[in-house]
């Protein structure tokens, strides 16, 4: 079983991975802010993605495409008309639930009777310019997607691509979402990490298939427990209006399994319409094979917050050290928000602490590194486990004598000495090793 969300909640604000937005306040409903730890963390996972899907690979180009476009653009993917949920108000305590969600006529909470069911849209709506009437009004993209296939002709002619190709994007994604929650797995802003890749017709079933693979192997790579991930293909009834096929890579979080990332065939849906609303020919020309065709997009699109949580529910580890609980967050060193910590043993001896600021500001010019005294030795490498910080670097009376550091590593708790000039090199292997890599010698 995973750990319930409680203590993630808890762990998250305690060592400022993630805060309540506006909290001062009161908040607003299941909207969450990145705190210091948080944004490496989700940084880093956003990394991890634009490498393996952008850098690693000859088949692929960026975009960033801006959240505001040509309202034009939600009649033609059928978002305007399609992306809605039916609700229902109960009469009685007046709490709305979508439709789907409750099983008879009554209301779920105080048995109250409901109203009949009505189409609400999922767009969040804003004005362009000062005026606020019909002509200006214009929408927060509810995904990033869109963005991608608007600029399907500049990518593909100013790059000189040939199909297969794909567009990958990280950005934000507004839904005014009826039932957000669960923490960040639901939330009405997100940050998505899409891709689009453009094939030809006929070829999309098998691509279709290489990216789920490729998708699923993402997560294991990172760490993520094998038994906790799974693969869910959609019923024809729970398709996407856009959508030929759909395929959710699913985690096994606190409230069950439920969807991290979905891979949807798209087939010629969003081009053929973009085509046929904006006038322009989005055919791609053959030139080996003198064929024109819209090219069928295969689409793995991530949730940058959702992955970000599936990590750090996957990671966390509670566990009993001499008779004391432990929390640990067994991240991959490639995911860790802090590589390295430098504790003095001694905060009221200057030259221990100058040490140790000296070894932490060398280490900063190569990854991210905390220098922290403000507490016991003990419960300064307590606080680093609980946000994942794979090695500390202790300065001790003894290193004044003998130029020598402790370094300690996370899972395992070893300690090693190792000399005060071998500190980078050596925590560089260790970063890209895991672990305590063995002292030649
Ligand atoms: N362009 C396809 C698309 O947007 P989706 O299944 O609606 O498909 C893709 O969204 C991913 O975006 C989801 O798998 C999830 O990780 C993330 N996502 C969607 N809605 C979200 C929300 N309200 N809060 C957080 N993440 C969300």
């Amino acid at each position: 079983m995973t750990v319930e969300m409680d203590k993630i909640v808890s762990l998250c604000k305690r060592r400022g991975i993630i805060f309540q937005n506006s909290e001062i306040y009161g908040g607003i409903g299941n909207t969450w802010d990145y705190g210091p730890l948080g944004v490496e963390l989700k940084r880093n996972v956003k990394d991890a993605w634009w490498r393996k899907v952008v850098c690693e690979r000859e088949d692929m180009e960026g975009l960033d495409a801006a959240i505001l476009m040509n309202p034009a653009t939600w009649k033609a993917s059928g978002h305007l008309e399609s992306f809605t949920d039916s609700l229902v108000d109960c009469k009685k305590c007046k709490h709305r639930f979508k439709l789907d969600d409750v099983g008879g006529s009554r209301c779920p909470d105080c048995g109250g009777e409901l109203t009949d069911a009505r189409s609400f849209n999922l767009m969040f709506k804003t004005f362009v310019g000062p005026v606020e009437e019909d002509a200006s009004v214009a929408y927060l993209r509810p995904e990033t997607a869109q963005g991608i296939f608007v600029n399907f002709l500049n990518v593909q002619k100013m790059m000189r691509r040939k199909i297969p190709f794909g567009i990958a994007q990280i950005g934000k994604a507004f839904r005014n979402e009826i039932t957000p929650g669960n923490f960040t797995f639901r939330t009405r802003e997100f940050e998505q990490m899409e891709i689009e890749y453009f094939v030809k017709p006929g070829t999309d079933e098998e691509c279709f298939q290489r990216w789920v693979e490729e998708r699923f192997n993402w997560y294991l790579d990172l760490g993520i427990r094998k038994e906790h991930l799974r693969l869910r293909a959609h019923e024809r009834n729970e398709l996407a209006h856009y959508a030929k096929a759909c395929v959710d890579i699913e985690y096994l979080f606190p409230m069950g399994w439920s969807e991290l990332e979905g891979i949807a065939n798209r087939g010629d849906f969003d081009l053929s319409q973009h085509s046929q609303h904006s006038g322009k020919d989005l055919n791609y020309f053959d030139e080996t094979t003198n064929e024109k065709f819209i090219p069928y997009v295969i689409e793995p699109s991530a949730g940058a917050d959702r992955a970000t949580l599936a990590f750090l529910i996957d990671a966390y580890r509670e566990e009993e050290v001499r008779g004391e609980k432990r929390v640990v967050l067994a991240l991959q060193n490639r995911l860790t928000p802090l590589k390295a910590a430098v504790l003095p043993l001694l905060r009221n001896r200057p030259d221990i602490v100058e040490k140790a600021r000296a070894i932490a500001a060398d280490l900063r010019g190569e990854f991210r590194t905390v220098y922290d005294d403000t507490a016991s030795i003990g419960r300064l490498y307590r606080r680093q486990d609980e946000v994942g910080t794979p090695y500390c670097i202790t300065v001790d009376v003894q290193s004044m004598d003998d130029q020598q550091v402790t370094v300690r590593e996370r899972d395992s708790m070893q300690q090693v000495r190792i000399s005060m000039g071998g500190v980078k090199a050596y925590l560089k292997d260790c970063l890209a090793q895991g672990g305590l890599v063995a002292l030649a010698g």
